[in-house]
Order: structure tokens, then C-alpha cells, then sequence
């Protein structure tokens, strides 16, 4: 691969000798390179660097005022991270000299009196380096970009199928789809109010309103029944709970995972009377919260066996069963909550 391919590419030359750049200046403008700038001031180097952008540095090892391995540090400091090829210039030829500049990141070396073809394959092999770094880098950037998309549309199609599949468990005994809806926005609320990291609140926004999912395994006759159930029928509703954590159950997604937990958990109680009799913190805390979330906004509604009750009736209830129903941590957030939505607007 030759030099011409690269003819676009900007070279900077930082040499003190006004004959070299010269020298230099017209080799490279015979090859095909147009874009070239220098300087006889090692001092611009790292100006001319900020400014040109060069794709390739020619640098004199030996200037007055700063040297060239100065100026490599210099460059070092404030290159990004992208493969710029410095090749050095110079008449020592010591091992030492080479060394050096080398260790402080010259990419290659040129001994003074130098050869024009030498030059030229050697600028050309440094430049065909940093081209293909540069293709890989954009390459990467563009299946960076690639993978977010991807990784944003699966997120969605998971939300969207979490929710219809919780639209679908209450389709059966409201038909208005927002019970599930107001129950995550209750538990994520709760959840922030204890100060839980951004991603759970996110995660119990979206995994509550699946709490009732198991309702698909309930039937008609007893989930729509006005009036008091038997004790049978009650028995029946109260396997909603197992239902729900089996439909959702051996997920490898975590949002799936806690609705599982939820689902399983939401009708235990703190006194440890609920439905499966697990007490206090041994019930999952996605599922305490969901509890007061779900059963705030059943009594506000109107369900076949009762009238809705008011917002003030429904937090005295919840209140009430602070420290029995529900874990009183949980009923102080859930109550504060409260009372900032009254100071925005007032419950009347
Ligand atoms: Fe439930």
C-alpha cells in the first residue's frame, strides 16, 4: 500500500531546520500529499497539533528551546486516544537516542541524511497503522450504537409485553386496565420514598402491575361473584397468588424475577396472617410495598362486592394497619407521599 492512497492525510512537520521542512515539505507534495503544515518552533507543536489535527507527526529529535522528546511528552499528555504516529528525525544515531525517543512514544525512526523512498514507505506504513485504527474505531462506534438500538427496542418490547400481559390478568374484573397501572405507580413512588436505587424503582414500577397476573387462573363465577365469597371461594382466590408466581416463574430476566416475587408475596402481611403466613422482613420487600400500593387503590375503587371508599377513608385504613397489615416503615413513606400530593392538591 502506498503513500498515495493516503494523499488526504495531514502531516505535520516540527523541525528547526528551515531546509529540511523544505526537504521534507516537497517530497511529500511530489507523492500526492496536500495537506501539510510545519513549523521551525518546536514551542507550536502542540498548538499546531490542537489545531491541524495531523494524521502523522514528523518531529526533529534535536531543536533549541524544546527538544523533540519534550515535545513527544507534550503531545502524550494531550493526544486522545487514537493512534497518531510520530516518526522522529534525527542525526543521532545513537542506540540511545532511538531508545528513548521510542519509549516516550515515537512510533518510528528516521536517521538525517534520510532517503526520499525510505520516507516515503515508512510515513506510508504509519499512516496505512493509523487509517486502519481509525476505520476499526468508527466501525466500533457504529456497533456501539447498533447494540444500544437493539438493546433500547428489547427493553421496550418487554415492557410492552409485560404490560399487556398484565392488561390481559385484569381484563376479567376491570375492564378500565388502570388498577394494574396505578399499582406500579404507587409502588415505584413508595419505593423511591425509601430512598431505593433509581434501577429497583424502575424495576418495581414495572414488575407491580403483574401482582394479580395469576387472576387468569380464577373463575368467572367465584373473581366476578357480587356479595361475600364462601370459604371455599375464598380459598379458590387465594391461589391467585401461586398461580401468578408460576406463570412467571424461571425467568432469567430480572423484571420477571421480581414480578415473580411479587406476585407470590403481595397478600402476606407483616403479623404474618396473610395468605401463606410469612412475617415482617421475611417477606420480600417488593412485596410489602406492593401490598399497601394494591390494597390503597382496591378500596378507592368500585369492585362487585363493595363501594369505593374515599381517598381519606383509604389512608386511614392503611394507617390503621401499621405494624399489623403492613410494615410500618413502608405505611411512613407510603404517608408522606400522601401528604405532598394534599399540599399539591388538596383531597377533598
Ligand atoms: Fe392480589
Amino acid at each position: 500500500m502506498g503513500p498515495r492512497i493516503f494523499k488526504n492525510a495531514r502531516i505535520l512537520i516540527v523541525d528547526d531546520e528551515q531546509i529540511n521542512v523544505e526537504l521534507l515539505r516537497r517530497l511529500l507534495e511530489r507523492a500526492g500529499f496536500s495537506r501539510i503544515e510545519s513549523t521551525n518552533d518546536s514551542r507550536e507543536a502542540v498548538d499546531l497539533y490542537l489545531n491541524f489535527r495531523p494524521d502523522l507527526i514528523v518531529l526533529d529529535l534535536h531543536m533549541p528551546h524544546r527538544d523533540g522528546l519534550e515535545v513527544l511528552d507534550e503531545l502524550n499528555a494531550i493526544a486522545e486516544a487514537s493512534y497518531l504516529p510520530i516518526l522522529m528525525l534525527t542525526g543521532d544515531d545513537t542506540q540511545e537516542a532511538k531508545r528513548e525517543a521510542l519509549s516516550r512514544g515515537a512510533k518510528d525512526f528516521l536517521n538525517k541524511p534520510f532517503h526520499s523512498d525510505e520516507v516515503l514507505l515508512r510515513i506510508g506504513t504509519l499512516l496505512e497503522t493509523r487509517f486502519l485504527y481509525l476505520q476499526i474505531q468508527s466501525q466500533n462506534q457504529m456497533l456501539e450504537a447498533k447494540v444500544r438500538d437493539r438493546t433500547r427496542e428489547l427493553e421496550a418490547a418487554q415492557i410492552e409485553i409485560i404490560e399487556r400481559l398484565a392488561r390481559a390478568a385484569e381484563f376479567r374484573d376491570d375492564h378500565s386496565g388502570q388498577h394494574t397501572e396505578r399499582v406500579g405507580q404507587m409502588a415505584a413512588l413508595i419505593a423511591k420514598q425509601i430512598g431505593l436505587p433509581d434501577t429497583q424503582v424502575y424495576l418495581i414500577r414495572r414488575a407491580a402491575p403483574l401482582h394479580d397476573v395469576g387472576k387468569i387462573g380464577i373463575p368467572d363465577s367465584v373473581l366476578l361473584k357480587p356479595g361475600k365469597l364462601t370459604t371455599d371461594e375464598f380459598a379458590i382466590v387465594k391461589t391467585h397468588t401461586a398461580i401468578g408466581a408460576r406463570i412467571l416463574s424461571g425467568s432469567s430476566f430480572t423484571i420477571l424475577r421480581l414480578a415473580e416475587e411479587i406476585a407470590f408475596n403481595h397478600h402476606e402481611r407483616w403479623d404474618g396472617t396473610g395468605y401463606v403466613g410469612i412475617a415482617g422482613a421475611a417477606v420480600p420487600l417488593a412485596g410489602r410495598i406492593c401490598a399497601i400500593a394494591d390494597v390503597f387503590d382496591a378500596l378507592t375503587q368500585t369492585r362487585p362486592y363493595k363501594a369505593a371508599w374515599t381517598v381519606t377513608e383509604a389512608v386511614s385504613e392503611i394507617e390503621r394497619q401499621r405494624g399489623r397489615q403492613f410494615d410500618p416503615t413502608l405505611v411512613d413513606a407510603f404517608l408522606r407521599i400522601i401528604e405532598q400530593r394534599e399540599r399539591q392538591a388538596p383531597v377533598t
